[in-house]
C-alpha cells in the first residue's frame, strides 16, 4: 500500500484503517506489508503515532520507507523507533526468501526524488550482502508513467539507480508509491509497480480537465506474488 498521508483528519485514517482492516482479516497469509512512503501529510510525530495505531491489528511485518511528505527525523522515531537523525533512513529487511531493501529518495523541502551516492551505494553493498529475490522499494519512481504533474517530481538520479540495478540481476522488482495511481511499468529491464494511493487516485490527462487528484475512486492496495522468478502483481480496490 502507499501515501496514506495521515494528517490529523478522520479521512486518510479512515481509508487507511480500510486496507489495513481488509489484510487483518484475510483467512489466508501473507508475508509483509510495504508501505511505499508519504506516511503523513506533513510529518508531525502525532501523525506517525496516530499511524503506528491504525496498523496495530497487522501482524506480519510492515516495512515503510520515507515519501516527500514525511520528515525524517520524526518518521525515524516514530515508525522505527530509532533516535532522531537528518540522513537518509535505509533499510533492509529478510522475509520469506526474500530481501525487501528500502531506499530513502526524500530531498527535503522538495517534491521530487533522489537517492544520492550514499543511498545508492547501501543499495549496491545491500544487494551484495545476500541472494534470492530482492525488491527495491523506494516513494519516487524512477520512469516516467504519462502523468505530466507526477512525472515532473520523479526520482532524479534514476540513471545511477539503473546502473546498481544492473550489476544485481537477483532484483525482482522496484515497488513505489507517490504516485497515487496503480502502474506496471520497467525500468532498466526489472518490472516496476506503482502502488495505488489510499488517500487518492491521481488520474490520466485524458480522464480530466483541471486538477488530477481524484478523491472518489475506492482505496486501493496491490499484492505482490514471486513465484519462478516472475513478479506478478494483482491490484484490488476495496
Ligand atoms: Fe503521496
Ligand atoms: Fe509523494
Amino acid at each position: 500500500m502507499s501515501d496514506v498521508h495521515i494528517d490529523g483528519g478522520e479521512r486518510n485514517a479512515a481509508r487507511t484503517r480500510q486496507v489495513v482492516d481488509y489484510l487483518a482479516a484475510l483467512p489466508g497469509q501473507i508475508d509483509a506489508v510495504v508501505i511505499s512512503g508519504d506516511l503523513t501529510q506533513i510529518g508531525r510525530p502525532v501523525d506517525y503515532a496516530a499511524l503506528r495505531e491504525i496498523l496495530a491489528p497487522l501482524e506480519v511485518p510492515v516495512l515503510c520507507c520515507p515519501g516527500n511528505h514525511d520528515e525524517r527525523g520524526a518518521f525515524r522515531a516514530g515508525m522505527l523507533g530509532l533516535e532522531e537523525g537528518s540522513g537518509p533512513v535505509n533499510q533492509a529487511h529478510e522475509v520469506a526468501g526474500a530481501s525487501i531493501l528500502l531506499c530513502d529518495s526524500l530531498i527535503p523541502g522538495s517534491d521530487a526524488g533522489r537517492l544520492g551516492p550514499e543511498t545508492l551505494s547501501w543499495l549496491d553493498s545491500a544487494l551484495t550482502r545476500s541472494d534470492g529475490p530482492a525488491f527495491v522499494v523506494l516513494h519516487h519512481p524512477p520512469v516516467a508513467v504519462g502523468i505530466p504533474e507526477l512525472d515532473a517530481i520523479r526520482l532524479q538520479d534514476a540513471d545511477d539507480l539503473a546502473a546498481v540495478l544492473a550489476r544485481h540481476p537477483r532484483v525482482a522488482g522496484v515497488l513505489c508509491g507517490h504516485v497515487h495511481a496503480a502502474v506496471a511499468t520497467t525500468f532498466a529491464g526489472v518490472p516496476v509497480r506503482v502502488a495505488p494511493g489510499v488517500k487518492s487516485t491521481t488520474t490520466l490527462p485524458w480522464e480530466h480537465t483541471g486538477d488530477p487528484t481524484n478523491l472518489d475512486l475506492p482505496v486501493g492496495l496491490a499484492f505482490h506474488h514471486h513465484e519462478n522468478d516472475v513478479l506478478t502483481t494483482h491490484f484490488r480496490s476495496l
